[in-house]
């Protein structure tokens, strides 16, 4: 409300009365961290302050997981967008670093992807080591809208960044042309880039000897998703599990409406490339049943021998993110996911399971169960402890119950459910009484995945919990939930329950997570 937007949605900074009383972007910078702060994450990453959306040029490079990200240095709303930086040796702790590539005059540095041009193909290395090169859009400043892929490189390992004097390296005269992806197909011997036509809902792909001339492969698209614009999109090959050494070839692309549970989300295809143009072999699924996961894209240069596909996406909605309640900072990270494709015979699912990293952040251990709940015929509730930063498997036996689940952040009226709907055979997350939050049909409506009992009848998930979200994993990461969620600080109980028959609590797991 009040927010101006731009063609593609985004409230634009500075233009139109600000949403957060007294919090016009030129006063922020004095802003102290403030008693939000209890919404600040443990373990997902925000910025130092202010706003933050998409991942970008995420790159493994000196032993260091680098994160750019898309950034306003002067506000917490969208607009004046630079890269931020941040480094980690394990997916858990992050160095804030300097911006990285920042707006100038003429141009926002809009999303894009980073390569180590370890072959020299660029020039654009000084001395022995192989140069960062970040392959960005440049987006024209207000109201000029036009949009061209730049570089700019780095030959300190990601700390300082010169953008190329030869920029646009590829300009096609279009308004709507960005995040390009770019990595090396080594059977082709050349750097490949997927780019959008958002409005086209249309994968460019393209081809280059040297990151700096471009020439035109193939279009994919439109095709699955295609009510919203398309953005960020990223091809990765995925390991198969249980086939060893077989790979898929997975093509990711977001939209910015009509994901299922309502706004923005991302969907997969997944197929076949070959070095030319993407075939997908089936119908496109949606990643995430949840509100809050975009704009996810892979790490470059993960070495061989740790051979995993790794990702995270942007934890936020572009239909609410501008209404989150937070003052300082606004936007966070997804938890890195590690990737891989299952075969289930009639199809290839993209499975997504947090990075087996976050296990050195478990501290206290608590078990519980067998619990069997709701035999007097009654809906029952059990306390189960309390947290705000919690890592838990459950396992669930159904019964007669319409319903069971988990109450988490429990306290006065509030509570995010998170359970099993026997009736949908659905996982859900339910945030009508999480606290404040966006006033938005979306942020308010139940969520659902369709999720079938395992072979033994039993139901089961992983979640994690921090201080603003919650992450939901069933069936080996095929079916996920990522919601942002704003309970008051005092509301921190955890409560199992059953309505409209019976169920029982197999066993749950649950550790308490710091980083
Ligand atoms: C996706 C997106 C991208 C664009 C960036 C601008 O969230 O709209 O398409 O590059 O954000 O911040």
């Amino acid at each position: 409300a009040g927010l101006t937007q731009n063609a593609d949605g985004h409230a634009v900074n500075g233009m139109g009365p600000s949403r957060r009383p007294g919090l016009h972007p030129s006063t922020m910078t004095s802003i102290p961290s403030t008693s939000e702060d209890f919404w600040r994450p443990a373990l997902h990453f925000t910025a130092e302050r202010f706003w933050i959306n998409d991942p970008n040029g995420l790159v493994f490079a000196c032993g260091q997981w680098h994160l750019f990200f898309q950034h306003n240095p002067q506000g917490n709303t969208w607009g004046h967008m630079s890269w931020g930086h941040a480094v980690s040796r394990d997916l858990l702790h992050w160095r804030h670093l300097p911006l990285a590539i920042a707006e100038d005059p003429t141009h926002m540095a809009f999303s894009g992807s980073v390569v180590i041009d370890d072959k020299g193909t660029s020039g654009l290395g000084d001395g022995g080591q192989a140069p960062l090169v970040a392959i960005y859009t440049a987006c024209a400043q207000p109201p000029a809208r036009h949009q061209a892929q730049h570089l700019a490189f780095s030959n300190d390992g990601g700390t300082r960044w010169t953008k190329y004097a030869g920029n646009p390296v590829l300009d096609i005269g279009a308004e709507n042309f960005r995040d390009p992806k770019v990595f090396w197909h080594g059977p082709s011997g050349r750097w490949v880039m997927a780019v959008v036509l958002a409005h086209g809902r249309i994968v460019s792909f393209y081809a280059s000897a040297d990151l700096k001339h471009w020439s035109h492969l193939s279009d994919f698209g439109p095709e699955g998703g295609v009510q919203g614009i398309w953005e960020c999109p990223d091809l990765i090959s995925v390991p198969v599990k249980d086939h060893a050494g077989r790979r898929a070839w997975v093509l990711k692309v977001d939209v910015f409406e009509g994901h299922p549970s309502g706004g923005s989300g991302a969907q997969v295809f997944i197929g076949d490339f070959d070095g030319q143009s993407f075939q997908s072999t089936q119908p496109a699924r949606w990643i995430d049943h949840g509100s809050d996961f975009y704009a996810a894209i892979s790490w470059a240069h993960v070495p061989a021998e740790d051979g995993r596909s790794v990702w995270l996406g942007w934890m936020n909605n572009h239909r609410y993110a501008a209404a989150t309640p937070t003052l300082s900072w606004c936007g966070a990270m997804s938890i890195p996911r590690v990737l891989h494709v299952r075969d289930d015979g009639a199809a290839l699912l993209l499975c997504q399971e947090p990075v087996s990293e976050l296990q050195a952040a478990r501290r206290e251990q608590r078990r519980c169960g067998p619990l069997g709940l709701g035999a007097g015929g009654a809906d029952e509730v059990v306390g189960l402890g309390a947290g705000d930063v919690l890592d838990l498997d459950i396992v669930w036996r159904p019964g007669t119950a319409r319903e069971f689940g988990l109450l988490l952040r429990c306290g006065g009226e509030q509570a995010t459910r998170v359970g099993w709907d026997a009736e949908r055979r659905a996982l859900f997350v339910d945030r009508r009484q999480s606290g404040p939050g966006p006033d938005d049909p979306v942020f308010r409506s139940p969520q659902y995945a369709p999720l079938a009992p395992q072979a033994d009848g039993s139901v089961r998930w992983r979640l994690l919990l921090d201080r603003c979200s919650v992450e939901v994993f069933a069936d080996g990461g095929a079916v996920v939930l990522t919601n942002l969620i704003f309970p008051s600080p005092g509301s921190r109980e955890l409560k199992a329950f059953v309505s409209g028959g019976a169920a029982e609590l197999v066993t749950m797991e649950c550790w308490t997570l710091e980083a």
